[in-house]
């Protein structure tokens, strides 16, 4: 069974982008790969973080995961930090990457303009992330466009470590949902919907007040043509709808289309608020659920345990090649 991986952070709530994303498509290949899930902690030290709230979004993301419909029994969850391994093959990794290469990822030149001193871990952040990959000999990442930067870098890496000290790392391959790929902010159509943004009216958290939403969704901006149709480079606030609505109910975005096409815009925003609201209640009832037991831990514990002995082989097998040990 080929290997699928991938990892959120914990560094805000979860967005509908997130959950469209990243999260339903787990949903769906947890059947078909062997699937490994994390919470990318690590990752969200990379920008200031207050250590009670961290803590309790790591594990809030955890009972996510699993109101959202991921199965514990047939994915490994995990705490990025309750391994070591990952730090320890990241410095490897970085000892392996030009200063050039990743100074081109996107990411960290958009972030490092928005924070005033910027930590150096903000660049190394795609060494980290290339780590948390090849360590599981993963064959596909599912990610959003905006990581997909990081999983050719990886690849570029990883071949050549390969290339350089013999087979060790498996190639990966990212895996981009063709619809949905990028939901953007409700307000400004243009940006990717984001849980950083300055302006949350335009996006929608997982655990936000349903009436809430319904109003995010009501006010969204669109533009004044009145006609419902996807084109997402003139008519990008519609077609933002008409992805959501397409992606939570599962239909094609020419039959979404064509369902709507006599209908007005606030008949339109009304069906999407109402899929968005149905879907964001039954995943906030199980939540309550699960954040009152105790499948959290149980499901952390055992991920820990397996994922430590694959990384352990993994990285030993990495510091024999590199020269690092006895
Ligand atoms: P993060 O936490 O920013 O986002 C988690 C996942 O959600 C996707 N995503 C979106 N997709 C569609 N529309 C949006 N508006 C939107 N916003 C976010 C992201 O692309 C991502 O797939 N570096 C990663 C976490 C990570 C990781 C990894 C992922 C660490 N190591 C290894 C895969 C493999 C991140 O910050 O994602």
């Amino acid at each position: 069974m080929k290997r699928l991986l991938t990892g959120l952070q914990p560094s805000g709530e979860i967005t509908l982008g997130n959950l469209i994303g990243s999260i339903k498509q787990m949903v769906e290949y947890q059947n078909k790969y062997d699937s490994f899930i994390f919470v990318a902690n690590m990752h969200a030290i990379t920008v200031n973080q207050d250590p009670t709230i961290l803590k309790e979004r790591a594990r809030n993301l955890v009972a996510l995961y699993l109101a959202c419909g991921i199965d514990p029994e047939k994915n490994t969850i995990y705490l990025q930090s309750d391994n070591p391994y990952h730090a320890n093959l990241s410095w490897v990794l970085e000892c392996n990457t030009y200063f050039g290469e990743a100074g081109r990822m996107t990411q960290f030149k958009d972030k490092s303009q928005k924070h005033k001193n910027f930590s150096v871990g903000l660049f190394t952040y795609p060494m980290l992330m290339a780590a948390d990959i090849l360590l599981y000999d993963a064959d596909y990442v599912p990610v959003g466009i905006d990581q997909k930067q990081h999983v050719e870098l990886t690849r570029d890496i990883a071949l050549r470590f390969n290339n350089k000290y013999g087979e060790t790392f498996k190639i990966p391959e990212p895996i981009i949902p063709s619809n949905g790929a990028k939901i953007t902010d409700l307000q400004d159509p243009t940006k990717k919907m984001s849980k950083s943004a300055e302006n949350l009216k335009g996006t929608i958290l997982v655990l936000d007040d349903i009436n809430a939403t319904r109003k995010k969704i009501m006010s969204a901006v669109t533009d004044s043509d009145n006609q419902v149709k996807y084109d997402p480079l003139n008519k990008p606030g519609i077609s933002n709808l008409l992805t959501i609505y397409s992606v939570l109910t599962n239909m094609e975005i020419k039959d979404v289309e064509n369902k709507f096409k006599d209908a007005n815009y606030g008949e339109l925003k009304k069906n999407v608020a109402d899929v968005v609201c149905n879907t964001l209640e039954s995943i906030q009832t199980k939540y309550k659920e699960i954040l009152n037991s105790n499948l959290v831990d149980e499901v952390l514990d055992k991920g820990k345990v397996k994922t430590i002995e694959l990384a352990k082989k993994k990285v030993e097998e990495v510091f024999n090649k590199v020269g690092l040990t006895r």
